[in-house]
């Protein structure tokens, strides 16, 4: 199914996300045919650009990550037009409506409009406010939705101002706050693998479940993007958001029907379930940490408080580890142990599901463990490990896995995240994007990690290329469970 015909003003055109993943997404989804011919792109931005200047900007990004054609390059960037705006200045947002009155008519819009937030998250609550000053966010003719990048606020406080701000020129139904990891197919399967099979959902719970690990490792480091990194840190960069999310996908009831309401409601009732974060659980149950220079590989890595941008004195976390728990019928008292990093030694994002084992071990005394890895990226897989006996005398049992791979289902056209979600806004489909009360539950929830760093808590070192603090470890290791460390690759059993 194609889109309606609509226009897509990205504010924040010549930035990062824009080359690297948004002209990209659109690029490809244009390719496979799924936007309708009668799609046009406005880029807004400060520089002095024109139509022509910004198509071969685009043209020269796409050349760098896609393969494509010259005709359809050519195609695709005819749809792409430019308008410098100063995007703090209300007046100035009046050189919208003549452009994107011409881009209606051309394209037969309806006045459809889908504006993207990319810009820096300073212009967040002036950008909505600028447009309703010259009318462009009423829906009198056509729809207008609004994408908000990450982050929705610093913390608690922000977050609702930053609400009430946008709430003031669109509503609810009208805004698209953008998780990524929301987007990726293997994210969303975690719904099917769970709802559509009879196979898992009796097990689902507290009374065959012994713990849930979840890791988000990363193996770079903040790259050129230690001035934005140290003003948020792995907590605020990846667990509030990303993490938080696919623990909710793990941890949620069955919605009602599939739409966005239905599914976003089970999402905050999750969110709002965690049990609140006490002292003695940011003091104990908590590890924060700060990668140092090592040698990886051969190569000299740098540590974190060497990277370009970031204060020599920083105390941004790189690292957290965190058990946490959620306070309802489904999953009283199971602990889920949810760890993130940069500088780790691979980039995976997996959940393993820890089984409870026999009540009695009749084989031997030590039962094979029952774990369902699902392995998120990179090398998407569904693992089962389980144990079986081992051939010849006696009765002894070994763990064996049986393993389904995403990539023999090669026949099926995935969508990145991008792609999908940005597609799923233009159809007016919000099931995937963060709802407000769930973004504030998750910063209720952090709140308390946030005062501890504030109050001086306790940032470990960790050698990058390692798996975190030695205090992660121990943090697991109290229950007698220690972490998966999982290899890039699903094949290399670890
Ligand atoms: C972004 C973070 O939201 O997610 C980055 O800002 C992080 O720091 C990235 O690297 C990870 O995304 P992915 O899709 O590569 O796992």
């Amino acid at each position: 199914m194609q889109t309606d015909n609509n226009c897509i003003v990205i504010f924040g055109a010549s930035g990062d996300l824009t080359h690297r993943k948004l002209i990209p997404a659109l690029y490809n989804l244009y390719k496979i045919g799924r936007l309708s011919e009668n799609f046009s792109v406005l880029g807004v931005a400060r520089s002095e650009l024109n139509d022509e200047t910004f198509r071969e900007k685009m043209r020269e990004a796409l050349l760098e990550t896609e393969e494509t054609t010259p005709e359809t390059l050519d195609a695709f960037c005819s749809h792409l037009y430019y308008q410098a705006v100063n995007t703090s200045d209300a007046a100035d947002y009046g050189k919208l409506v003549p452009r994107l009155e011409e881009l209606h008519t051309k394209y037969q819009t309806n006045g459809n409009t889908l504006y993207y937030m990319s810009t820096p998250p300073s212009l967040y609550g002036v950008i909505p406010e600028c447009l309703a000053a010259h009318g462009l966010n009423e829906e009198k003719d056509g729809w207008k939705r609004i994408i908000v990048e990450k982050p929705f606020g610093y913390d608690e406080k922000t977050a609702q101002e930053l609400d009430v701000q946008i709430h003031r020129f669109f509503e609810e139904h009208q805004i698209y706050r953008i998780d990524h990891y929301l987007g990726k197919e293997t994210v969303q399967n975690l719904l099917v693998l769970r709802f559509s099979n009879g196979l898992f959902e009796p097990l689902w719970n507290r009374n065959y479940i012994d713990y849930v690990e979840i890791t988000g490792a990363e193996a770079i480091g903040v790259e050129e993007r230690g001035g934005y990194y140290d003003g948020s840190g792995a907590m605020r960069d990846m667990f509030q958001n990303h993490l938080l999310q696919v623990l909710a996908m793990v941890a949620m009831e069955p919605p009602a029907i599939i739409n966005a309401n239905s599914m976003r409601d089970e999402v905050a009732k999750v969110m709002h379930s965690l049990r609140p974060l006490t002292q003695d659980d940011v003091e104990h149950n908590l590890v924060l940490g700060q990668y140092t220079a090592a040698e990886i590989d051969g190569k000299e890595v740098k540590g974190y408080l060497q990277e370009k941008g970031v204060p020599a004195n920083s105390r941004t976390e790189t690292f957290m580890a965190l058990r946490c728990e959620i306070e309802n019928w489904r999953w009283a008292g199971v602990p889920f142990y949810v760890r993130t990093g940069k500088r780790l030694p691979a980039r995976v994002t997996e959940i393993v599901i820890h089984f409870k084992t026999t009540p009695h071990p009749v084989f031997s005394q030590n039962a094979p463990e029952n774990k369902l890895i699902i392995r998120i990226q990179p090398d998407e897989a569904i693992s089962m490990r389980f144990g079986l006996k081992k051939p010849g005398a006696g009765f002894e049992a070994k763990e064996v896995s049986m393993d389904f791979r995403y990539a023999d289902l090669a026949d099926e056209q995935v969508l990145t995240a991008y792609e999908r979600l940005l597609l799923d806004a233009m159809k007016g489909d919000a099931t995937l994007f963060a709802r407000t009360d769930a973004v504030h539950a998750a910063w209720k929830f952090v709140q308390p990690i946030l005062d501890y760093k504030e109050a001086g808590g306790r940032i470990y070192e960790y050698e990058a290329g390692t798996w975190g603090p030695i205090a992660a470890e121990k943090l697991i290791a109290k229950s007698g469970r220690v972490w998966r460390k999982p290899s890039g690759k699903m094949k290399k059993k670890v």
